[in-house]
């Protein structure tokens, strides 16, 4: 899967522009994430799109292994400045995955999924699969089709819209997250309201 030139950057001049544009302070859905990859014993998890790692650091703050993947250059240097070098992040795109042969017994993927095109959600969600371990949980966090901005913007394809330059998202509904995770384990859908309404998905690897 090649990645078109606009996102990365896009991506990348957001962090030179903006630096820690979302704060230090970790998503509603990290915390959520994290007390069940707690009360599960989960150990050692991949973030992809770990962004400068705010989220990473309530996970590793509570024993667990992380490894990210991430696209800017700059939010993986900003992560090293604030959060150490001992935290593995590969340079590149998901769309690439996989990055290693570990198997990770979570992922936590917040606000990525919906970026991208329905042939790459589905192999994100395949490739983050192939990654858990027997009995893995694996945590989407997805835009809703209740955010203000769904219908915006132009039309690329059905419930996928431009909102700006250079981003594109896909907005979820109960359907189809069914649909694209439906073979993936989902076994719970919840609404978790961050700076739009958003869905966590949870799905597990059956043995
Ligand atoms: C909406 S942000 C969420 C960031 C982060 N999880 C947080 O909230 O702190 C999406 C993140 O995914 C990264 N990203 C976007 N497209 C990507 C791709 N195809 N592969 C890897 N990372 C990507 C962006 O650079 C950004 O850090």
């Amino acid at each position: 899967m090649i990645m078109t030139k606009e996102k990365p950057e896009f991506w990348e001049k957001s962090f030179v522009e903006k630096q820690e544009m979302w704060g230090f302070e970790p998503s509603k859905s990290a915390v959520l994430t994290k007390d069940f990859f707690v009360e599960k014993s989960v150990k050692n998890i991949l973030i992809p799109g770990i962004g400068y790692g705010r989220n990473a650091k309530i996970f590793r703050e509570n024993g667990i292994n992380v490894t990210g993947i991430e696209i800017s250059k700059t939010a993986i240097e900003m992560a090293r400045k604030h959060y150490g070098t001992d935290m593995a992040i590969y340079h590149g795109s998901v769309t690439d995955m996989p990055f290693d042969q570990n198997q990770y017994d979570g992922i936590f993927c917040y606000a990525l999924i919906h970026l991208l095109d329905s042939d790459e959600r589905k192999k994100l969600i395949a490739d983050c699969y192939d990654q858990l371990t027997d009995n893995g949980y694996m945590v989407f966090t997805a835009i809703s089709k209740e955010a203000p901005t769904y219908g915006q913007g132009k039309l690329i394809s059905d419930d996928r819209y431009e909102i700006f330059e250079g981003v594109r998202m896909f907005f979820y509904d109960r359907e189809s997250i069914a649909a694209e995770f439906g073979n993936a384990g989902l076994f719970e859908i919840a609404e978790v309201t961050e700076n739009f309404p958003f869905f966590l998905i949870k799905c597990r690897k059956a043995e």
